[in-house]
């Protein structure tokens, strides 16, 4: 059986890390029957359209996307297509989990912490305007069904994946009636879980507490923009953004992206990392029911990571970003040829 998949390479390092991510997940034995689209400022200039029409379709016929990173402009030009595609196919749970990797120089060791982020609202609605020149309202969107929602998804994540505890991160201190809404749903439903302890904290005390202590959380539940600050600020515990994974989820369809965005600094010089983008895959592969495959995977990046001769420079190897994708097939390679010694 093969899977369909639609496949957004993306801009900048997209292109790169998706080859290396695509290339090792084949050397699994899974068959994929990529879909690929491009999308974003190169898709406007060739088809007239930012997300083409033939990439909706097929993420609505597949159901699953693996998407690489999409340059957004700043201060003006066109809108996010990330936040577009999350509106569209009502991806509302960012799903994002922070793990060390081995080798990987990092203050802090053995950190296990989930994000999850709403993705649909608050501040990323996009409704933006001019009042009267100089002064300009952005409106946050808090809904009560939004909140429930993934409030939820992060309390049935918890309890079948045995976690213990969840934080709603808030600023309802200042943000009364948004942040308010935001955790009396969060309260609601901690309330059907009670072998999950729930506790509340302020976004700006979390930013220092994480900093002082990240062992101290298990679960984050929190508004879309304090998600997007936060999972940033975790991925530095990790590594950094070439690191950790991300899965955009809704009822029908599902998205799996690295956190890192485009990184026009190193774009087309084979210096990416690809590892965020390959374990967002693996977030895929388990997504579709491929758990060896995930498993194999995982194994062979951890034994690269473990040798360390083939990393690439961000965490101060010299490999390029094609030959640590050969290096983890070569390490599925010879886990296949020697599985005693797997
Ligand atoms: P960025 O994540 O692209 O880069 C930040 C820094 O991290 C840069 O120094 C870059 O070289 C480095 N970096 C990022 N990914 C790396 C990787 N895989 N390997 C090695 N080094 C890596 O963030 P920035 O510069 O804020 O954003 C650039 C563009 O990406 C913007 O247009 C932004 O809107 C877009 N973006 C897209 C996202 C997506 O498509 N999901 C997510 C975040 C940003």
């Amino acid at each position: 059986m093969s899977h369909k998949v639609t496949l957004i390479p993306g801009d900048g390092i997209g292109p790169e890390v998706t080859r290396a991510t695509v290339r090792i997940l084949e050397a699994t034995g899974v068959k994929f029957d990529w879909e690929s689209f491009q999308v974003g400022a190169e898709a406007f200039e060739k088809y007239g359209e930012y997300i083409p029409k033939e990439a909706l379709e097929s993420i609505e016929r597949t159901h699953v996307g693996l998407k690489g990173p999409v340059t957004t402009p700043i201060g003006g030009g066109f809108s996010s297509i990330n936040v577009a595609l999350r509106q569209k196919f009502e991806l509302y749970a960012n799903f994002r989990p922070i793990r060390n990797l081995p080798h990987i120089p990092t203050r802090y060791p053995d950190v296990d912490l989930i994000i999850v982020r709403e993705n649909t609202e608050s501040l990323y609605s996009g409704l933006e305007h001019e009042v009267v020149p100089g002064v300009v309202e952005s409106l946050k969107i808090i809904t009560e069904k939004a909140s429930t929602r993934i409030a939820k998804f992060a309390f049935e994540y918890a309890r079948k994946n045995q976690r213990k505890k969840i934080h709603a991160i808030h600023k309802a201190n200042i943000m009364k009636l948004s942040d308010g809404l935001f955790l009396r749903c969060c309260r609601t439903v901690a309330k059907g879980f009670p072998e999950i302890t729930y506790g509340e904290h302020i976004v700006d005390n979390t930013c220092m507490q994480l900093v002082m202590n990240p062992y101290q959380y298990d679960m984050l539940v929190m508004e879309n923009l304090y998600g997007d600050i936060i999972s940033d600020l975790c991925a530095a515990f990790v590594g950094g953004l070439g690191f950790v994974p991300s899965a955009n989820l809704g009822d029908h369809c599902a998205i799996f992206e690295a956190v890192h965005g485009s990184a026009p600094d190193i774009a087309g010089k084979n210096l990416a990392n690809p590892t965020a983008l390959l374990r967002s895959s693996l977030l895929m592969l388990r997504h579709l029911g491929e758990v060896d495959a995930a498993t194999q995977i995982r194994n062979a990046l951890e034994k690269v990571y473990r040798h360390h001769e083939k990393l690439t420079r961000d965490i101060g190897g010299k490999a390029g970003t094609s030959e640590f994708a050969d290096a983890v097939i070569e390490e599925m390679e010879n886990a296949k040829v020697a599985p005693g010694q797997a």
